[in-house]
């Protein structure tokens, strides 16, 4: 191992990670302070770092060493798609802040079609039995069964309360993004890889 070209061999030597040249068997080593992960989240496992009874999202990133890692926000167990799991709780901080409204898009299948006036209704805000309504949401309609779902809030099991709210059952949810990040399409289920540096300056 070589800092700035000397071999070193003492353990406390100490290094300035921003200015000095590691050298490990030929190979550098560059530092990074935080991690930042895109998982495709399969149903059955839990957002969280450890759970007695269920497998987490932390326990399917295989060959991972990174320290500290958290999921930024909750899926529901059976829900699946995009979670971004990272290091950083400043980033976190800021991404789950209900200030700042950061855009999740759902692809929700229903249990039967929504009437326009229930669209209507889901795009002007619902009575979900909290203090507030929702904030106005955006439906795309794909067919009878199928729609996406664009929050600005992440309350509690908000999309099933909203769907609940205009008589209707999510059967089946998959976020598909979450502020500037995109499912990436080639991540199968339970599959996840590092955020690009675009993606985390987007971000
Ligand atoms: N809304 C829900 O109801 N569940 C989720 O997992 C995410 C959003």
């Amino acid at each position: 191992i070589t800092v700035n070209g000397q071999i070193i061999k003492k353990a406390d030597c100490k290094i300035d990670e921003n200015a000095d040249k590691i050298v490990c068997q030929n190979t550098p080593v560059t530092y990074r302070k935080y991690a930042y992960y895109m998982l495709n989240k399969p149903a059955g496992v839990v957002s969280a770092t450890i759970d007695n009874t269920a497998d987490t999202v932390i326990s399917l990133l295989n060959g991972v060493t990174d320290k500290d890692l958290f999921p930024v926000g909750r899926l529901d167990k059976d829900t699946t798609g995009l979670l971004l799991i990272t290091n950083d709780g400043e980033l976190s901080h800021r991404l789950l802040s209900p200030r700042k409204h950061v855009d999740k898009q759902y692809l929700v299948g229903l249990r039967s079609p929504l009437a326009p006036d229930h669209i209507a209704q889901l795009e002007e805000g619902v009575d979900i039995g909290d203090d507030s309504k929702t904030l106005p949401a955006k439906v795309e309609v794909l067919s009878e069964l199928q729609i996406i779902l664009t929050i600005h809030e992440g309350r509690f099991h908000q999309v099933k309360r909203m769907l609940k709210a205009v008589d209707n059952e999510v059967l089946s949810l998959q976020r598909i993004s979450f502020g500037p990040l995109t499912l990436d399409p080639t991540l199968n289920e339970g599959q996840f890889r590092e955020l690009t540096a675009e993606e985390i300056k987007l971000l």
